[in-house]
């Protein structure tokens, strides 16, 4: 299928973590569409995050879908936690399970919907024999496991494969980019077959605030979309 509508989805690994609550709250405000957490377990990532009940406690403070990106190794042993926290989405990575079609299978069986995501190494055809699994694909544009780096324009040649791929497929499968996303990067996201972004330091550091940044994320995307939409029909 043809892209989607953009979405604007920010992680909170930036929040103040001592304020959870009322930061997943003023996102929510601020008009985003979903929300990331990014669960890392310090060894498939140099670093270490949020757990299920962290998350579990912010539910009640989110009137937007929650969505999990597991930068764990041996995911399967935690879908179930973060399912239950309240996550509708539960992105796995493919470098962490070497069954990934059981893995995804599993997520869906959980009552979630699945997603693969990619380290900028990784290449699309990785999740060929995948597609009937999965309802996102995640291809990184950072190396995974801290915010605040810097976007890499290479991995745009991935997001373009992965779209073709897609719309072949006639599928409905959502394609999110995540790292480095800013109002000047999204635009080459978006054109390359984007449709969800995920922002964390940009947004939360902008200087007119959320909702004017989520604004601005979605202008740009749609704007640098329409081609594609155009040619495949609104979704
Ligand atoms: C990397 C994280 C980050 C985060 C967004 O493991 O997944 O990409 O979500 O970070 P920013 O938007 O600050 O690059």
């Amino acid at each position: 299928m043809a892209p989607h509508a953009p979405l604007i989805v920010p992680s909170v690994l930036p929040a103040d973590a001592a304020r959870l609550g009322d930061e997943v709250a003023e996102l929510c405000e601020a008009g985003v569409d979903r929300i990331q957490w990014d669960v890392m377990d310090g060894v498939f990532v140099p670093n270490l995050t949020f757990g299920p009940d962290v998350i579990a406690a912010a539910r009640a403070h989110s009137t937007v879908g929650f969505e999990a990106h597991l930068m764990v190794v041996e995911p399967d042993r935690l879908l179930d936690r973060y399912v239950d926290a309240g996550c509708e989405l539960v992105i796995v990575h493919a470098e962490t399970t070497p069954h990934l079609h059981r893995t995804l299978r599993r997520i869906r069986e959980l009552g979630a919907r699945s997603g693969v995501a990619l380290n900028p190494h990784t290449p699309a055809e990785v999740v060929e024999g995948v597609l009937e699994e999965t309802d996102l694909l995640l291809p990184m544009t950072v190396n995974p496991g801290f915010g605040g780096q810097s976007y890499i324009p290479a991995v745009e040649r991935k997001v373009a494969r992965l779209r073709a791929m897609v719309d072949a497929s006639g599928l409905d499968i959502e394609i999110e980019v995540d790292g480095g996303i800013s109002d000047t990067t999204i635009a080459g996201a978006a054109s390359s077959g984007a449709d969800v972004f995920i922002s964390g330091s940009w947004l939360f550091k902008h200087p007119e605030g959320k909702a004017a940044g989520v604004r601005l994320l979605r202008e740009r995307a749609a704007a640098a979309m329409r081609p594609l939409v155009h040619a495949g029909g609104v979704t």
